[in-house]
């Protein structure tokens, strides 16, 4: 968990660090910085320092704010539901995915998402077309189909309300070498047995509900003959897949069953019979639902078939006999929405095999897209309701999808490139008629809204936008402030504007001269690059000690703060000294902390390093001033005086008195005795010098003041 965070936080700073000098600084106009990932862009007017040059507006968002910028393009992209109706399965109203139509907003880059759910609606209506192999060893199989309409319809009623179902048949071209053109064989094919001749495709009954008419016209078909083995299914196939409006299809689930016992004709076939026109995936069919093209057109190509099929939503069933069951699962692998069942002989199993591929058809869900434009990458996450996920597929699956039940996916859309236009795809459901239509834009350009041509901003000679200017032509410069140079010696004498008097290095080697303007290289700034915010003094491995702005090389400290790199609070509380004083006196406040005056040491400056000398003034002031002791504290800061008569030994003697000096890093004390000799010598000269030349009465008022003195000399030697 640690570890995590900590790669975390290494992982941002990373991004931090390397967002100016990484990814987004050569982008020098809003729109090539917008398309990176990352990137955002200051357009606010002034933001750059002299020197600066336009790409310094290309940074990590964050990284503008740092700088404060105060006008930030970073466009957020999105994904926005233009059509989003609620899932439904009531059959007036059936929706089965959701939502129906997104606009995606892009930044190149970075990947958008967006939930697609889809419920597959109960009892959705059915069209069923059968499309069968009239060819002679079909003839067992025709008697079974002609009385297949009730049955295929109770067998669906368990899954739908409403189906409808339709007929039509294949045989083969009309055409040697696959059909015997003999006018004789043409008009009687098959002997004894009834037998119509030969035909590419015929559509013989619209969709209907009517089982009745189905039983009616399927009794009416004859089988046919031909040569060779393969039939021209796939020729019926398409006509089936294109005639939208003549084989009736509804907006329903379609479903086509083709009942056939041999191969099939592909592309390419019908040069046997000298056909080489190419099919042309149009509906050919005549009044008589004859397919008019069948001896002029070649037949489809599998992956022409498989696209018309997709496109059309169709999905496909092959019942086929078990000889040929190999090469129509190689063939159901390349067309989306197709199973293949086999038939017995006679098709007597048919009911069952067309339910059993209809439940396997529809409890698999595939959501595809369709037409995405190159540079587009989509994926998909698919949480399915049989609890099943799968993350970033090429397309999202479920299975064993039940009615009713929703299944989610997550679809992510990333765009590497920019679209000159609005483009648009599809994503689908395969073999659903449903879709969900996206329209996809992408975020390349800014939305400049302060475009200003001829602008102050730019010296009227370009066009200001996202705050930088395009210059018109013939006009260069950060600000189009100069005109194109043309020769040699003007060029000369605008490049020795960009360097400072008395000096030839230009820009100060980090930047270039354009128009007797530097531009700066990297983090330089500057009239001549000479600015480089990332030199300044560091402190504790910060720059400017954390407490101050780097600017042009020197610290700008925070309030509160001083020094070369903002080392120093201002303020004094680790100086002071009791009453107010600063250092005891003794010194000065440097950084919040003391530094002493010559002759003293310790945190406030209280050690004396020559006692006797410092406090001697202080032990004088004291004792000749007893009666005004306030008086002294210049000299005695924080310094008691302690009559200690009992020592005895004093290091210090000052004229009337011995002491010591004891000092702790807060107070001095210092203790002392009088030295008896001269202290009272001291007062009889005192004496003298008052009565020789002073009248009676300050003879009166001396005296009682020596009287005091005396007492108190006697008071101190009494009391200890
Ligand atoms: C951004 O603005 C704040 C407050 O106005 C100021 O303290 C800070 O120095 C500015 N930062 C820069 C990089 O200009
Ligand atoms: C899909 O999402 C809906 C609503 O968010 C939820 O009720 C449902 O269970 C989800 N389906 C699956 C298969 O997770
Ligand atoms: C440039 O050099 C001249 C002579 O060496 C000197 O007088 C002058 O003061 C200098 N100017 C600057 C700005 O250094």
């Amino acid at each position: 968990m640690l570890r995590r965070e900590i790669s975390t936080t290494v992982f941002m700073l990373c991004i931090i660090l390397h967002g100016t000098e990484g990814q987004c600084s050569s982008k020098s106009t809003c729109s090539e910085c917008v398309q990176h990932t990352g990137c955002a862009w200051c357009k606010q007017r002034g933001f750059l320092s002299p020197g600066q040059p336009d790409h310094r507006r290309c940074d990590t968002a964050e990284g503008l704010r740092r700088r404060n910028c105060s006008a930030i393009t970073d466009p957020t992209p999105n994904a926005q539901r233009i059509m989003d109706k609620g899932l439904g399965s009531s059959l007036e109203n059936v929706v089965q995915l959701r939502p129906q139509k997104i606009h995606l907003k892009l930044r190149v880059g970075v990947p958008q998402t967006f939930e697609v759910a889809f419920k597959r609606a109960e009892g959705y209506p059915i069209d069923l077309y059968f499309l069968m192999d009239l060819s002679f060893s079909m003839r067992d199989d025709l008697e079974n189909v002609k009385k297949l309409g009730y049955k295929v319809m109770s067998a669906l009623r368990n899954v739908t309300h409403a189906a409808r179902i339709g007929f039509g048949a294949f045989v083969e071209k009309r055409k040697m070498p696959y059909v015997n053109t003999k006018a004789d064989k043409l008009a009687e094919p098959c002997h004894q047995h009834k037998c119509q001749p030969s035909f590419s495709f015929q559509h013989v009954l619209k969709l209907t509900d009517n089982m009745e008419d189905f039983e009616t016209e399927v009794s009416k078909q004859y089988i046919s003959t031909n040569e060779d083995l393969p039939e021209s299914g796939f020729d019926g196939v398409m006509q089936v897949a294109v005639c939208e409006k003549e084989i009736g299809w509804g907006n329903v689930t379609r479903i086509l069953v083709y009942l056939s016992d041999d191969l099939f004709h592909m592309a390419g076939d019908g040069r046997l019979a000298g056909i080489v026109t190419p099919n042309d995936g149009k509906c050919h069919l005549n009044r008589m639902g004859f397919y008019e093209k069948g001896e002029l057109h070649d037949y489809p190509s599998i992956a022409h078939l498989s696209e018309t099929l997709t496109k059309n939503h169709i999905k496909i069933i092959f019942a086929i006999t078990k000889k040929v069951l190999e090469s129509y699962q190689a063939l159901s692998e390349v067309i989306p929405q197709s199973v293949v069942g086999i038939l017995e002989s006679d098709s007597s199993n048919v009911v069952q095999l067309i339910s059993d591929a209809y439940n396997d058809l529809v409890s698999k869900l595939i959501l595809e897209h369709h037409k995405a434009p190159a540079g587009l990458d989509i994926t998909y996450s698919s949480t399915c309701s049989d609890g099943t996920y799968s993350h970033n597929q090429r397309r999202g699956e479920c299975r064993n999808v039940g009615f009713d039940q929703q299944i989610n996916f997550t679809v992510t859309v990333s765009s590497s490139v920019c679209f000159s236009h609005t483009k648009s795809f599809i994503i689908k459901p395969q073999g659903l008629n449903e879709e969900l239509s996206m329209t996809v834009e992408t975020i390349c350009d800014c939305d400049c809204s302060d475009t200003e041509q001829k602008s102050p901003d730019c010296h009227g000679n370009g066009t200001y936008t996202c705050g930088i200017c395009s210059c018109d032509e013939g006009y260069v410069g950060q600000m189009c402030e100069c005109e194109k140079q043309q020769n040699a010696d003007s060029i000369l004498s605008m490049d020795a504007l960009c360097s400072p008097i008395n000096s030839t290095n230009m820009c100060s080697g980090h930047g270039s001269c354009l128009c007797g303007r530097c531009i700066c290289h990297g983090q330089y700034r500057g009239q001549y690059c000479q600015c480089d915010d990332t030199s300044c003094n560091h402190h504790k491995n910060l720059i400017c000690g954390g407490n101050g702005r780097c600017n042009c090389g020197t610290c700008e400290c925070h309030p509160n703060y001083e020094g070369s790199a903002c080392e120093c609070p201002t303020t004094t509380d680790e100086c002071q000294t009791g009453n107010g004083s600063i250092c005891s006196n003794h010194g000065h406040c440097e950084c919040n902390q003391c530094v002493c005056h010559p002759g003293f040491k310790g945190k406030h400056c209280t050690v004396s390093l020559y006692p006797c000398l410092q406090y001697g003034a202080c032990v004088r002031c004291r004792l000749s001033n007893v009666l005004e002791n306030r008086t002294c504290d210049k000299a005695c800061t924080s310094t008691e005086l302690i009559h200690s008569p009992d020592a005895r030994t004093f290091s210090c003697h000052e004229e009337m008195v011995f002491f010591n000096v004891e000092s702790n890093s807060e107070t001095v004390r210092i203790f002392y005795r009088e030295n008896h000799n001269l202290f009272q010598s001291a007062m009889f000269g005192t004496l003298v010098i008052v009565c020789s030349g002073v009248g009676g009465v300050v003879i009166l008022g001396t005296t009682m003041i020596l009287t005091y003195l005396l007492l108190l000399n006697i008071y101190y030697q009494i009391v200890p």
